[in-house]
């Protein structure tokens, strides 16, 4: 559930009509749902209520300060990739001692920024990034607590792109050879191991995959033990979808109960990286109708949002909701290929859209709080799009639209 809803034939964001945000703010332009966000986070803290948990929310995929504010506020942990990503999350007011570094890539300084501000983890990916960490960590005088991400080799059936836990992806450690790394991290001096970590892909809407994981990760965990290293927490990562259109994801609450058969009453805490869950149906992207082009073969609506603004149709092929911000009830609809202004053919947000369009309607695309904003760029110089936090009837400006100015104020004219 979120709280977008029609009023009649009117959008509303909670307790203000959509398009007064795209009169106020104008187009494109990403607008945000706090109460939705809040909602998100509970379902899934109260679905592991009673087993001790830590909800650490993926910043990749929403990273503004004002999201991250509000996750904050209700205790989330955070789950980082890089340092930017880190200096956000204490700009927002975030804890460090519930941050969870993941990533392949760590450089020493992520490292040793990490430690100095004390994280709660590192989630590392291979055998060289154990050896760096624990030098980085030997030079600051401090030991680092470190899981390692397996790699358990099951099948998300997902998008291939955004499938991770196959043993031929770059991600994790063989979980075949994981005990002996294990055995190598605990023998390091800086270093103290407290969990096993891992994340098999995003959009997942069957439980089965976390399932099978879940098994191999628990069979580790108790061979961990009979050598001598005790593990406290398991860290399931994210990946529970959302429905873009007509998917049936499991609730937070039955992934929940599902691993809490799994796991008994083994003493572990469960830590979990959702991103998409609790930020995707939580945003729109609001666009304005520029032109209508009928062509021999198909009707065109070229919008003033493109690729550069929202990724996801034109990498992955992602099917996401467009709807209007005024539904026109006695308006014929017609097939659309909704299309921005980026000069490549790829550069769509939907195709053949039954919907009843004039120049200058705004559409709303469902499910962009997550892996929206975030991906843009500023491909045909177009500047970045404004970000909106509608809160019941108040409305936050939590990122400006970029200027013109801003698109070329790092660059220089040869001397
Ligand atoms: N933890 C790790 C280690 C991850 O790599 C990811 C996502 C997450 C957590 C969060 O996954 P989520 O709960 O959001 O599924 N750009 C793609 C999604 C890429 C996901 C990358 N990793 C998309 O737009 O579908």
């Amino acid at each position: 559930m979120d709280h977008f809803q029609y009023r009649g034939d009117e959008l509303w964001a909670e307790d203000v009509p959509v398009a007064d945000i795209a009169e106020r703010f104008g187009t494109p332009c990403y607008l945000y749902s706090r109460a939705t966000l809040e909602r998100h986070w509970h379902a899934f803290d109260r679905a592991f209520h009673g087993h001790p948990h830590l909800i650490c929310f993926a910043v990749k995929a929403n990273s503004n300060l004002a999201v991250l504010d509000v996750l904050a506020r209700l205790g989330s942990g955070f789950d980082i990739v890089s340092i930017g990503e880190l200096e956000r999350v204490l700009a927002a007011g975030g804890d460090p001692g519930r941050v969870i570094f993941s990533g392949v890539g760590k450089r020493a300084d992520e490292m040793r920024r990490a430690l100095e501000v004390g994280i709660r983890g590192f989630n590392v990916e291979s055998e060289a990034e154990l050896q760096r960490l624990d030098r980085v960590a030997q030079e600051l005088g401090v030991v680092a607590p470190v899981s390692l991400r397996v790699n358990p080799d099951v099948d998300a059936r997902t998008h291939p792109y955004i499938a991770t836990g196959l043993k031929e992806n770059k991600f994790g450690i063989d979980i075949a050879v994981a005990e002996a790394v294990y055995r190598r991290a605990a023998e390091r001096p800086n270093l103290r191991v407290d969990g096993i970590d891992c994340h098999i892909g995003s959009q997942l809407t069957d439980l089965a995959p976390f399932i099978d994981a879940l098994h191999r990760v628990l069979e580790l965990a108790h061979r961990l033990e009979a050598v001598g290293i005790p593990i406290a927490h398991l860290d399931l990562g994210g990946g529970l979808g959302i429905r873009y259109v007509d998917e049936h994801p499991p609730e937070p609450a039955d992934y929940a109960a599902q691993i809490g058969r799994h796991l008994a009453d083994l003493p572990y805490e469960i830590l979990l990286e959702p991103g998409r869950a609790i930020a995707g149906n939580a945003g729109l992207l609001l666009t304005r109708v520029e032109y209508l082009k009928p062509t021999a073969h198909k009707h065109f609506a070229i919008l003033d949002a493109a690729m550069n603004d929202l990724l996801r149709p034109a990498l992955y092929q992602a099917k996401q909701q467009i709807v209007p911000v005024r539904r026109r009830p006695d308006g014929e609809a017609t097939l659309y290929d909704l299309v921005g202004p980026v000069c490549e053919t790829g550069d769509f947000l939907g195709r053949e859209r039954a919907l009843a369009l004039a120049p200058g309607d705004l559409l709303a695309v469902r499910g962009s709080g997550a892996y929206g904003f975030v991906m843009s760029s500023n491909y045909n110089s177009r500047p970045r799009a404004a970000e909106v936090m509608v809160d019941g009837e108040q409305v936050h400006l939590v990122r400006r639209r970029e200027t013109i100015a801003d698109l070329f104020a790092g660059e220089s004219l040869l001397p």
